[in-house]
């Protein structure tokens, strides 16, 4: 495990024109996801969804980030809240799923609580030490961007990614923050969280492993790597000159920005695919080393796909994803092998967002310091 730190710093170091991947017991180890759970990923910012899943006051989704399980809830002053989904009595968690809710009753001994997270009511709570103003849910901290909700778990997170301003530039014509959400689906995959970031961003597997659903607009021959920084990482699949382009999206859009799906990783668990029209991303709830919980939304631009051709996307993004986690829950198994060593990356506009992601879990490892023992 402390082997592969420094296995992680030895491939990182190496020059731009050679890169390697990580071996398996990255992906395996459970120690080593011990490690990321308490390091990389509590310390890092997590897309939980868009906010118009949840547009009216006392609308809320429920969410497990690591070992939080969480309600986010639009209260009542129309402010997204993510409260801690556990009861300030005795533990239990308040909401299950998504809905609306006037007050989250918890189902063991009914203590209420308002859509702020403040303790409205304690049944027969008569001891003389009891204050219910000590008792509100407990509320993490929250970021919106582009129209996505960002949770941080460390109440002393660095501050939600200012450095990501390349990311704008690259979003703000597509209007991102302006997409509706019409499709939001959950699934647990057999994979590690790092395989998933590393699958959606490279564009070196698009025509073998999804021949019928995405070659013909996707083809891996035409991708190319695009902005890169602190944080994130983004690649441009384009489309052949031939195809028709698929809706208009916003007014501000350049041809070649019709022409084509940005996809871009927030690190360390959001990818995401911005196209004209359509708006697919995805946040990966990692659950142990080889078990991530999926929840992917889609969003479209206005009016600009009629249902049915939503309906058809629908279908076409839930075959795209079983294609890509047919292959990840196979690589999950084969990684354990001790013959799982480090392989050579493809050149950048292949697998150069792969490279970037490496890069950006060496340098905020680096930045962990030595080892505790309870990590170990
Ligand atoms: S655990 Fe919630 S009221 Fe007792
Ligand atoms: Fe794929």
């Amino acid at each position: 495990m402390g082997d592969l730190r420094t296995v992680l710093q030895e491939m990182a170091a190496l020059p731009a024109d050679r890169p390697m991947g990580m071996p398996g017991a990255f992906y395996t180890s459970a120690q080593q996801f011990e490690w990321e759970k308490s390091t990389v990923l509590r310390k890092g910012w997590h897309c939980l969804g868009r906010t118009d899943e949840i547009p009216e006051p006392g609308d809320f989704f429920t969410v497990q980030l690591l070992d939080e399980p969480l309600i986010v809830v639009r209260g009542d002053d129309d402010q997204i809240r993510i409260l801690a989904n556990v009861c300030r009595h005795r533990g239990m968690p308040l909401a299950e799923g998504r809905g609306t809710a006037k007050r989250f009753v918890c189902s063991y001994h009914a203590w209420m609580y308002g859509r702020d997270g403040t303790l409205l009511r304690a049944a027969r709570m008569n001891n003389a030490g009891f204050d219910s103003k000590n008792c509100r849910l407990h509320g993490h901290n929250m970021q919106i961007w582009q129209g996505f909700i960002y949770c941080n778990l460390d109440a002393e997170a660095a501050p939600f990614g200012p450095e990501a301003t390349a990311l704008d530039t690259m979003l703000t014509p597509y209007e991102t923050d302006k997409f509706r959400v019409v499709h939001v689906a959950e699934e647990n995959w057999h994979t590690n969280w790092k395989c998933l970031v590393e699958n959606f961003m490279e564009g070196y597997h698009l025509s073998v492993v999804h021949p019928q659903t995405l070659h013909e607009y996707t083809p891996t021959g035409l991708a190319t790597k695009s902005v890169s920084g602190p944080g994130f990482t983004s690649y441009w699949a384009n489309y052949p000159d031939n195809i028709p382009s698929r809706g208009q999206g916003a007014p501000g859009l350049s041809a070649a920005q019709r022409q084509r799906s940005s996809l871009f990783a927030r690190f360390p668990t959001q990818v995401a695919s911005q196209a004209a029209s359509l708006l697919v991303s995805i946040s990966i709830f990692p659950l142990a080393a080889d078990l991530i919980r999926v929840k992917w939304t889609m969003s479209v631009y206005g009016d600009d796909l009629e249902d049915e051709t939503i309906q058809s996307r629908i279908k076409l993004w839930e075959e795209v994803n079983r294609e890509d986690r047919e292959k990840l829950e196979k690589m999950q198994v084969a990684l354990k092998s001790q013959h799982a060593a480090a392989g050579p990356l493809a050149s950048e506009d292949y697998e150069g967002t792969v490279r970037d992601f490496q890069l950006w879990l060496a340098e905020q490892d680096a930045s962990f310091g030595p080892q505790t023992q309870a990590a170990e």
